[in-house]
């Protein structure tokens, strides 16, 4: 497998970040604080310079806007699918695979901001809609919510291995989502498709006990197959499920498998396609707890096989490579 480890703001209006400045840059060798040039995974921006000629201070950073609920719509007991009216420019920047923003109440302190993969985007009218699952007390505050939202982004290190995804090209890819993680499959399998891809989705309905984007994906063109994935009970893919992934791999040329579910379950899956003798690009949802998305505070730190620590909330990184 290659190796693959960059900043996923790289070269964006939101670099160079609070890590330049404090010599902790995942890419720029000088802007970690060495004498010499040692770029790696050029992005067609040189972060230093960008640094220089910004009179070495960082760009300004993302900011906070609030959006009016545009709808709110229950699908069962705790999930629902807010839609918002943020605005255009916002809009087509999230409609990436990965993207993710935070909201929070508008009255709510800073560390109410709740990390929420956009599940839909309509660039023409500016609106973003995301599943909720109501489970502690920041989506429960979110849930309340009538009129206002307070939105801070556009993030989009929602997925790992974002390369793989966005180079594969004309073959057969296989995706798998559990419960809320439907929700960012669907961008996903939008990817895919536009690439002229075969996508053959597994759904499982989960905790939530809905398949609430099997329609989406569906419109997009994809073969759906409802099954359960994981035993909840256990903590591990069934055997089942790892049968049929093994098949679609060695019998049915699946080159591509994404994964969008709890840890553990992309870990498994993770350990079953490392052990099949086909090359296979594997993509996962980034499981990491996000808690400011500008690999400040560390909550999403990651340990890799090399024995390095990343910060997953900015580093796009080959999923084979965590422990
Ligand atoms: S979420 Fe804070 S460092 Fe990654």
């Amino acid at each position: 497998m290659h190796q693959l480890l960059e900043c996923i703001d790289a070269g964006t209006e939101y670099c160079p970040c609070y890590l330049a400045e404090s010599n902790e840059c995942i890419m720029c060798s000088q802007l970690q604080g060495n004498t010499f040039c040692d770029c790696r995974n050029w992005k067609g921006v040189c972060i230093y310079q960008e640094y220089i000629w910004n009179r070495s201070r960082i760009k300004e950073g993302r900011r906070e806007i609030t959006c009016r609920i545009a709808e709110k719509k229950t699908v069962s007991g705790n999930l629902m699918i807010l839609t918002l009216e943020a605005n255009r420019t916002l809009a087509r920047e999230l409609n990436e695979p990965g993207a993710y923003v935070f909201l929070r109440d508008p009255r709510d302190p800073g560390y109410f901001d709740t990390p929420m993969s956009v599940m839909m985007v309509n660039e023409e009218e500016g609106t973003l809609s995301f599943a909720v699952n109501t489970r502690g007390v920041k989506t429960k505050a979110l849930a309340g919510l009538e009129n206002e939202v307070s939105l801070r982004g556009p993030y989009w290190n929602g997925i790992l291995g974002l390369k793989y995804l966005k180079g594969f090209r004309r073959g057969k890819a296989l995706l798998v989502a559990r419960g809320v993680g439907q929700a960012p499959a669907i961008a996903v399998a939008r990817k895919l498709i536009l690439a002229g891809n075969q996508v053959d989705m597994v759904v499982d309905a989960g905790n939530i006990g809905v398949n609430f984007a099997e329609q989406y994906f569906r419109d997009l063109g994809c073969k759906i197959i409802l099954q359960t994935v994981f035993d909840k009970n256990k903590l591990t893919v069934s055997p089942e499920a790892l049968k049929f992934i093994k098949r679609q791999v060695e019998d049915e040329g699946v080159r591509l498998v994404y994964c969008g579910g709890p840890e553990l379950m992309n870990r498994d899956i993770k350990e079953l396609i490392q052990g099949l003798e086909q090359e296979v690009y594997f993509v996962c949802s980034n499981d990491a707890k996000l808690c400011c998305g500008e690999g400040i505070c560390g909550s999403c730190q990651t340990r890799l096989h090399d024995g390095n620590r990343v910060i997953t909330c900015k580093t796009q990184l080959n999923p084979m490579e965590i422990i």
